[in-house]
Formats: C-alpha cells, structure tokens, sequence
C-alpha cells in the first residue's frame, strides 16, 4: 500500500509508541514476614541499603532502562513507602534554609527521574492479584514488573535487555536464573529451548543468553523442577496478560500466581500478543526479602559506596585477621 511521506511517519510513530516500554509495575504489598521482628512495622522495602531505601533501587533501576513512570502497588501497613515518594515541603524547606543542598537533592532526586505513582491492593490474595491493580494505570501497552525483593546490581543493564527483546520479537520476557533444583523449588521453573540468533542479531544483548518459555511452573516440588532456569523478579508483559490475570483462578498457596498468568502467555498465538521469552541474568542478583542477601547487598553496595567503600573495605579486611 502507498503511504504519503506524512501519512508513513506517523504510522511509523505510532507504531514506536505502541511498542515502546513506557510503565514500570513494582508490586510492594507483600508482608515482609522472612524479615521480622525488622518488618513489624517498617516495610521491608524501606530497609535501607546503605543509605537508600531498597525500593529506590528498583526505580532507579526501571529510570536507568528508559521508563519514566512507575506505579507502586502498596496496601494498607504501607505509609511509609507512599510517603516516600512523596515531597516533603517541611523537611525540604529546613534543609535549604540550612544550605544542605546536597541532602536536600538527594532526597528529591528520584522525582528528576520518574512520576511515581501509588495504588492499594485491597486484598492480599497473591502477586498476580497485586500487578492486576495496574490495569487501568496502564492499559493497552507493554510494561514491565519489578520486584523489589531482587535487587539487581546495576552492572548488568538486564531489563533493557528485555526491553530490546521484546521489541523485537513481540509477546513477554522474563529474567532467568541460573539456579540447583533444590534452589529452584522457591522460585518459577522454566523449560526452555533455543531462539534462532539471526532473529536476534544487531541487539546488545548475546544471542546465548535469550531463551524461549515452553513451560513453567510456580514453586515445584523438587521432582518437578524444569531444569536449572528459574524465573525471577523482572518480566516485560504485553497487554496480552490482562485478560489471563482478570479470571485466573488461585494457584500454589492458594494465591493467584503471576508465574501462572505468563505460562497461559506461552499458548497464545503470537499474532494476539502470546509467545515468552527468557533473558539470562549475568549480573549480580541479591534477594534483600531474606536477611542474609540483606546483607550481602549492604557489603556489596557499601564497598561501591564513593565516600563508605574504602574505610568499609579497611574494616572488613580488619575483621578477618
Ligand atoms: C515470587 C514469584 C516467583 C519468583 C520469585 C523471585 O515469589 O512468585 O515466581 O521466582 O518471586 O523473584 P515470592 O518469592 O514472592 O514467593
């Protein structure tokens, strides 16, 4: 067909704005209850990683992959993180009386990069329930997920990877793990086969780390693991997935499961949205739900840390004499 000069760029245009990747979801309603007595009160993505709460890290992380606005799903015991992304007229107009300009932009600078947003899950009833509360914020568009628990280091740029993937080859894309089946019975279990690498030549991502989803499966008992690739914390969906969320039924702890809704993804013709893809994560990944990766993100973090990283190393090198 013959497109007049104008007619094909704003075709082209809205083709672009169609693909492009422009929400982030962050679900943070969880309970928090592997890191109690700390979470009693305190969300557990207000624990602070060195110095930031750990949920900034996600948004920055979604900022740093092109996306400019993000909707965090919080509940009721969750103030803290709606307040956060907040301003703060009193505390802001006392750090610049007090020329404390540095604190003073470190405390906004997250509203340089992204619009937050902030709804409820009124009922806790699982994850897939907790992103389908995005729906309308939304709507007909790709987006991604981010679950704060996984902490990426930024060294690897994985959810643009999967943003590149997805505008490529169409359907959704999640971040594999490389994991023991013992390991794999917490988390999705993927069976996986090869994606042809011509499909994928010019992207920056290298072929061998992109998969295609055959199967999942949420949480298997050990017998049941598909093999060593784990599905976790960072997925790219097309809209495809709203109509699966809206009548999914309950799943593994009587929860309705996202892992459940994206492995209906698989059987969807490709022409309606269907079809998954898996990008391998080569960075390193911290689960900071549990107190042990905690932790490890605190020492990792902290030893990158421009101001804390050397006397941090000098007292770590001290204890281990
Ligand atoms: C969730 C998901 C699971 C995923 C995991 C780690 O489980 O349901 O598929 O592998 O996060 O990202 P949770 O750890 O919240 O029980």
């Amino acid at each position: 067909m013959f497109h007049s000069g104008a007619k094909l760029w704003a075709r082209l245009l809205h083709m672009t704005t169609q693909n492009a990747v422009r929400h982030a979801v962050i679900p943070a309603a969880g309970r928090g209850t592997r890191f109690l007595p700390a979470t009693k009160t305190v969300p557990k993505e207000m624990l602070p990683v060195v110095d930031k709460p750990a949920i900034e890290y996600t948004v920055e992380e979604a900022t740093d992959a092109g996306i400019k606005d993000v909707l965090i799903i919080t509940s009721s015991s969750k103030h803290a993180v709606d307040d956060h992304f907040d301003a703060c007229p009193e505390l802001e107009g006392a750090l610049e009386k007090s020329g404390k300009t540095k604190l003073l932009e470190s405390i906004n600078r997250y509203r340089e990069l992204a619009h937050v947003h902030t709804v409820r899950q009124g009922h806790p009833e699982g994850l897939g329930h907790a992103v389908y509360q995005a729906r309308d914020h939304v709507g007909d568009n790709p987006f991604a997920v981010l679950l704060p628990d996984d902490l990426m280091h930024p060294e690897d740029p994985l959810l643009q990877a999967m943003i590149e993937v997805r505008n490529r080859l169409g359907g959704s894309v999640v971040a594999l793990l490389k994991v023991t089946p013992e390991q794999a019975t917490a988390y999705g279990s993927a069976e996986v086969s090869a994606v042809d690498p011509e499909k994928l030549q010019g992207l920056s991502v290298e072929p061998g780390r992109v998969l295609q989803l055959e199967q999942v499966v949420e949480k298997p008992p050990i017998e049941e693991v598909l093999s060593e690739y784990a599905t976790v914390g960072r997925y790219v969906f097309d809209p495809a997935i709203w109509p699966i969320l809206e009548t999914l039924p309950p799943g593994r702890g009587g929860e309705i499961q996202l892992t459940d809704a994206f492995a209906r993804l698989i059987d969807v013709p490709k022409d309606q949205g269907g079809g998954v893809y898996g990008v391998v994560i080569e960075g390193r990944r911290f689960d900071t739900g549990d107190k042990l990766g905690w932790l490890q993100a605190q020492v990792a973090f902290g030893l990158e840390h421009p101001e804390l990283g050397q006397p941090l190393r000098e007292y770590l090198a001290r204890m281990e004499k």
